[in-house]
């Protein structure tokens, strides 16, 4: 399997996606702020896999913090925990990752449990955030498998594959299984401006597995849809609302909506942690405005004039009338998305 992130005594270890597919180079963040500013400048990226990074990040800033005592290890805690929040805005596996670590915290403080017993503590939730994330990918893929038919064209965009999450992939993980199961199949990955992830990642994790893989630019796929030769669209998300409404890469919406006029089944799959039911619709997920550089520049080369603004939303929301379903790691969820979103935490927690 594709290594994403590793977590190797003093240090977190993560492929450079800044730098595939020309280079795989492999980097050590061996502090809490080397982790924070890993995620931000997308060293690593993909909703689960930030998730996974953060709370990597809490369990190393611990483990090298120099606090005497458990309240001064407590504000060192809740500081670091901090730090991440402040990385990216959109994706809610983030949040959900540092939610988890406090809670870990909480019950080793609430027991009495030393420093060092907290740091051990801090490790093993971070590795059980690693470790389900891959389970849940796998599963994401059995359930979603069986939209995928024979023969398939199916269309994705920027990359939810295995370096976007612990490893296997959501919408990729889906495509994965389908092959597994020994379906042939055809992937378009759209190219993804301005970050390129499709370009550059989808492509290159589905190259190595031998698996059909044609690059387009976002503007291919509504006429390639309309010459009848997309048959499904599957992708991943950052961050969904209680009502369905989904957030996820610049691009998802435009793909979405060109989707249902051609009457492509347009597929999200994404782990229960991606659910936000705090939130109760696309208008209230925050979106991240990134550099204006992402957009101006390709490397070191300049593509716009000087004095032409740019802007650079991150992230769009698709309304959720777009979405057939929501493949998860408990099946898919089918409209209307308020019920079965519920549903399926009331079913979590029954479990
Ligand atoms: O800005 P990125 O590269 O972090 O955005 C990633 C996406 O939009 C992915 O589609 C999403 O995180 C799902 S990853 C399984």
């Amino acid at each position: 399997m594709l290594p994403t992130i590793d977590l190797q005594d003093d240090a977190i270890i993560m492929v450079d996606q800044r730098k595939l597919p020309a280079q795989e180079i492999y980097v050590r963040c061996r502090t809490a702020p080397e982790v924070a500013k890993a995620i931000r400048t997308m060293v690593i990226r993909g909703a689960p896999a930030i998730g996974v990074a953060a709370a990597y990040g809490i369990a190393l800033g611990m483990k090298r913090s120099t606090a005497k005592g458990t309240r001064q290890f407590a504000v060192d805690f809740q500081k670091t925990c901090d730090l991440m929040a402040g990385t990216r805005p959109t994706a809610v596996n983030l949040f959900w990752a540092i939610d988890r670590m406090k809670r870990a915290f909480a019950e080793g403080a609430q027991a009495g449990e030393s420093t060092d017993e907290l740091i051990a503590r801090l490790e093993r939730e971070a590795t059980a955030i690693h470790d389900e994330d891959v389970a849940n990918c796998r599963a994401m893929g059995g359930h979603g498998a069986q939209i995928v038919p024979d023969g398939a064209r199916v269309l994705t965009h920027c990359n939810a594959g295995a370096l976007a999450t612990a490893g296997y992939g959501s919408a990729l993980g889906v495509i994965r299984a389908a092959v597994e199961q020994g379906k042939r199949i055809a992937v378009f990955a759209d190219e993804t401006r301005p970050f390129l992830q499709g370009a550059r990642l989808t492509a290159w994790e589905l190259v190595r597995e031998g698996i059909n893989t044609t690059v387009i630019t976002e503007s291919m796929a509504g006429p390639l849809m309309r010459a009848g030769e997309i048959d499904l669209v599957v992708v991943g998300a950052d961050r969904i609302a209680a009502n369905g409404d989904t957030a996820n890469k610049i691009g998802t919406y435009t793909v979405a909506v060109m989707a249902k006029e051609h009457n492509i089944p347009f597929y999200v799959a994404a782990p229960l942690s991606t659910i936000d039911l705090s939130t109760p619709d696309g208008d209230h997920i925050p979106i991240e405005e990134r550099d204006q550089r992402e957009v101006s520049h390709l490397g070191a080369s300049r593509l716009t004039p000087a004095g032409a603004n740019i802007r650079n939303p991150a992230f769009d929301i698709t309304p959720h009338r777009y979405i057939t379903g929501i493949v998860t790691e408990r099946g898919i969820l089918r409209p209307p998305y308020s019920e079965s979103l519920k549903q399926a935490f009331a079913q979590l927690a029954g479990a």
